[in-house]
């Protein structure tokens, strides 16, 4: 008999023992852009640990293209060079033995030519078979090109499907396209019409990262494989949800690209409108990748669209200032190497938005991300409603907080249930503790980075983790009136200290409510 309430060691997995490892089929990887800053933070750090997790075919080739002049052992060695920081196997340096690169322009037909050589050669030489996953790490405003360019020369189809190649098995060509997918709703449309003519639908793989964390998918877990928490999760119990995304890094070296971009662009409407869909859609009736991104979908059809007078109440937007983060002063936005010292771009943004549905009807929705804020932490809280009436009035209540469910994305990945309880002793004084689910301390085994579950996922075929094109294009409609008031100074733009939670005139932002809500503290 199973039993319960016992002290339970955290469960650990070795390699032999788990039967859940998924091999990828063979495959050519070609990753344009295989020189710069995603492929060396992200993209050849995760191909390396699936290598060592045994995930990877053994026929598996990497195909880098990128703009720098070099040869096939160069790259190898930059390869090496790169993923020796986190990992280091014998299958990987197998892998990277074996890899080829071209330097060549994404426009130009020589590279494609040179491409199309290789994938054949790989084909016949290391059993790839026709198969074909395209990764595109490369400046967004090359992914239409980019697209458009591979189906010109025939390869948005595996050699399989045409039979134009004397290759056996049933191949599959397959894109991956990064963030940002345009910049905005007009854009993203324009760039998915450029895509859609070269690649189907279900050959497209738009990335989120956020969609790979563990503590994302673990949403859909906790709301629909427990019965205890879907009966509170709507109108009737919850109170007001908050989704904090909290940076305490700067613009890094990447000013250029984010006074283009802003916290909207960057983190709105990608990563909190994924999160705020799982948290908020309604339960699939089977968790097959259609039902559930038809459900994420729905879920964001009833989002708020603000109207511009809204944006003017329901917005703040601020840019950091000089500050102090970990001791450290840190210099302004404005300051930043590759920004404009009189720029407006938002490094913050907090928004009150409703769920225009039956379950979510009247709930408001806070959300607030920013850069150089004190800690880096993403949580959703959702806060339930005060008791009808407290029994334990005046003094003995005063350090009770309403109820509330923390999902802790990142970091110290977990779920907390915060409640009152009686503090020992002889008067009844309340006070909130919590039930805290942690993830490091119950699975011994170390979340995977998020890129490697959605590399593999791409590689495997599975899309329930990637952005459908109805996402893309709801997700753009709800942040548009934001970015079109900004571009008019609506709100104005508000300023921060490095190292603070944000501008004031957020704390007013969610106070007004009149209904005592105030930010949590992470
Ligand atoms: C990226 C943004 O999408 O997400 C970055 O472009 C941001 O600006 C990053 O720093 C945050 O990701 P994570 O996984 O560290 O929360």
């Amino acid at each position: 008999m199973k039993t319960t309430g016992q002290p339970r060691q955290p469960e650990k997995l070795s390699k032999s023992d788990r039967s859940d490892i998924i091999k990828a089929p063979p495959l050519a990887f070609v990753l344009f852009g295989a020189t710069g800053d995603l492929s060396h933070r992200k993209i050849l750090p995760a191909l390396a640990n699936l290598a060592a997790t045994g995930n990877l075919s053994n026929n598996f080739c990497l195909i880098g293209v990128a703009l720098d002049a070099m040869g096939d052992e160069e790259f190898r060695e930059m390869i090496i060079k790169t993923t020796s920081q986190t990992t280091s196997n014998s299958e990987w340096e197998n892998i990277v033995a074996q890899s080829r690169y071209i330097a060549g322009k994404y426009e130009d037909p020589d590279t494609f030519e040179r491409l199309e050589h290789i994938l054949n050669e790989v084909d016949l030489k290391l059993g790839t078979a026709g198969n074909r996953l395209y990764y595109l790490a490369t400046i967004p405003s090359m992914f239409g090109t980019l697209a458009k360019t591979l189906a010109k020369h025939k390869l948005n189809s595996s050699p399989n499907q045409d039979g134009s190649h004397a290759v056996s098995g049933n191949g599959f060509c397959r894109i991956v396209v990064e963030k940002p997918y345009g910049h905005d709703l007009e854009s993203a449309k324009k760039l998915d019409a450029m895509i859609h003519e070269a690649f189907h639908e279900d050959q497209i793989y738009r990335i989120d990262h956020y969609l790979g964390k563990e503590t994302v998918q673990n949403v859909l877990a906790l709301r629909f494989a427990n019965a205890i928490f879907e009966p509170i999760w709507n109108r009737r119990y919850v109170n007001h949800v908050q989704v904090t995304v909290a940076e305490s890094i700067g613009v890094e070296h990447r000013g250029a690209f984010y006074e283009q971009a802003g916290a909207v662009r960057d983190i709105v409407q990608n990563h909190v409108m994924q999160v705020l869909a799982l948290t908020l859609m309604e339960p699939p009736a089977v968790a097959d990748p259609q039902s559930i991104r038809d459900e994420k979908v729905k879920l964001l059809k009833t989002l708020q669209i603000l109207k511009p007078d809204e944006v003017k109440t329901s917005v703040v937007r601020g840019q950091y200032t000089q500050g102090q983060i970990d001791g450290n002063i840190v210099p302004a936005y404005r300051a930043e190497p590759g920004v404009n010292p009189l720029s407006t771009t938002e490094t913050y943004v907090a928004l009150r938005l409703f769920v225009n549905n039956w379950r979510w009807e009247g709930v408001p929705v806070y959300i607030r991300t920013g850069k150089r804020l004190p800690k880096r932490v993403t949580e959703v809280a959702v806060q339930f409603h005060q008791v009808p009436h407290l029994s334990f009035a005046g003094k003995l209540a005063r350090e009770l907080d309403p109820d509330a469910m923390i999902i802790r994305i990142q970091p110290d990945e977990g779920v907390c249930m915060c409640f009152g309880a009686k503090v020992p002793g002889e008067s009844f004084k309340l006070k909130t503790v919590s039930m805290d689910f942690s993830y490091g301390k119950t699975f011994a085994q170390p979340n995977r980075d998020a890129y490697e579950r959605l590399l593999l996922d791409a590689m495997i075929g599975d899309p329930t983790l990637f952005i459908r094109a109805d996402e893309v294009d709801r997700a753009w409609q709800v942040v548009d009136p934001l970015l079109e008031a900004f571009a008019d100074n609506t709100p104005p733009l508000s300023t921060y200290e490095a190292g603070s939670w944000g501008p004031v005139e957020a704390d007013h932002l969610i106070s007004k409510s009149g209904q005592g809500h105030a930010w949590r503290l992470p």
